[in-house]
């Protein structure tokens, strides 16, 4: 089990988070991994200017995009 938890603070909501956490969602149902990933929100992580911020349970990601969320994904939870 991953946790996979992304910031939704004010720096990061405009960098396009809610629009990640709806890519997670959508990879999590596409590809049955419920049992595998808990996906969670958090406040401001400090690093506004590197978002999106995205932790893999203890590991923290920065520059997160719609773009390669599920390249981290697949890095961090399908592949590890
Ligand atoms: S809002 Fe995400 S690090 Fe500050």
């Amino acid at each position: 089990m991953v946790t996979i938890t992304v910031c939704i603070g004010s720096g990061c909501h405009v960098r396009g988070a809610r629009k990640i956490i709806e890519k997670i969602k959508q990879y999590i149902v596409d590809y049955d991994l419920d049992c595998n990933i808990t996906l969670k929100g958090c406040f401001c992580q400090n690093l506004c200017n590197e978002g999106v911020i995205v932790k893999f349970n203890d590991l923290l990601v920065s520059g997160v995009t719609t773009e390669n969320i599920i390249s981290y994904v697949k890095k961090y939870v399908v592949n590890r």
